[in-house]
């Protein structure tokens, strides 16, 4: 065991096939680096987490540890671990996190895997990556019901991710290097769980139609896979837009989201899109590394917040 250990996570962002995730379709997540931090100690009072957020505060947990505490997911975390090792020490966990939360970009799953990280680092276990991952979904179910369980992979292994719900994950072999991903967040808020009913009721209302979407949404997808695979970020960047077309076609867009998504065409994107459940949250443009820069000044104009980040190839990784 170290007297302190540090670890740190990145964020991800759904590149293509949201929403049609929801019907079986696949879909591919990459890890943005921006990153959330977790930084462990051993405490002399056995049984007892004390948690420290520079966003949310502090809080100390202990045998009565209240699940509603906004805390309690890195608590979680950190339990987890410790229950994996048999061990009851004391430990104090501080967290601090650049993901902006609620914006789709999986900020608490970040946080959870940097603390799994962290603390399994800090009592000397030996985890897989696989064992990571898991351990931060423990966690996540505490507080999200089930989740997909693609955000604390993404966190987790880094890179571009292929999923398909229930059928595991495939990390993509790719140079990633030669893009940068930039998001801008229209600032209105919206509710994932409301988003998907609506796509599913106009699914339903005209399922002959909405199919045809859905398949061309799967078949896209692959494509993708294809095009990230071969580092053809051009071929990529059109599938985007093709996907950002088929999502106003379920009608998650708005003229806000549509705003962003020109802007950023404009000034040179190779492809823009809605990311995530839509209605508001986030716009991902993906560019040239040498381009970026343009696209987030462009996006910056009708944007209060834009993230300009690489593609992280590493995921979890220990901060020494
Ligand atoms: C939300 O980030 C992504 C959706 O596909 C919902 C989901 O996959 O659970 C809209």
């Amino acid at each position: 065991m170290t007297s302190l250990s540090r670890a740190s996570a990145p964020a991800k962002a759904i590149l293509v096939g949201e929403h049609f995730v929801v019907a079986g379709c696949p879909a591919i997540a990459v890890a943005v680096d921006v990153r959330a931090r977790a930084e462990a100690r051993l405490l002399a009072e056995e049984g007892v987490v004390e948690v420290s957020s520079r966003e949310l505060g502090s809080g100390t947990f202990g045998a009565q540890a209240d699940p509603r505490s906004p805390l309690y997911p890195v608590y979680a975390a950190a339990r987890a671990v410790l229950a994996r090792a048999h061990l009851n020490l004391g430990l104090e966990v501080r967290v601090e996190s650049d993901i902006p939360p609620g914006a789709g970009m999986g900020s608490s799953a970040a946080v959870a895997v940097a603390t799994v990280a962290a603390t399994a680092s800090l009592l000397g276990l030996r985890l897989s990556l696989e064992e990571v991952s898991s351990l931060a979904y423990e966690a996540e179910v505490v507080v999200h019901g089930r989740p997909s369980g693609i955000d604390n992979t993404v966190s987790t292994y880094g890179g571009a991710i292929y999923y398909r719900r229930g059928e595991g994950f495939v990390r993509l072999e790719a140079d990633l290097e030669p893009v940068r991903i930039v998001l801008a967040d229209s600032g209105i808020p919206r509710s994932t769980g409301e988003m998907v009913s609506k796509v599913l009721a106009l699914k339903s209302r005209h399922q002959g139609v909405v199919d045809r979407i859905y398949d061309a949404a799967a078949r896209l997808v692959e494509a993708a896979r294809d095009a990230i695979e071969r580092g053809d970020y051009e071929t990529l960047g059109e599938l985007m837009n093709i996907n950002h077309g088929l999502l106003s076609a379920l009608g998650v867009s708005n003229a806000k989201l549509e705003e962003l998504v020109y802007a950023a065409r404009a000034a040179g994107a190779l492809g823009a899109k809605i990311t995530g459940a839509g209605g508001g949250g986030m716009v991902l443009a993906l560019a040239w590394k040498e381009d970026a820069e343009e696209v987030a000044r462009a996006l910056a104009k009708v944007s209060g917040r834009v993230i300009l980040a690489p593609i992280s190839s590493e995921g979890v990784r220990g901060e020494g």
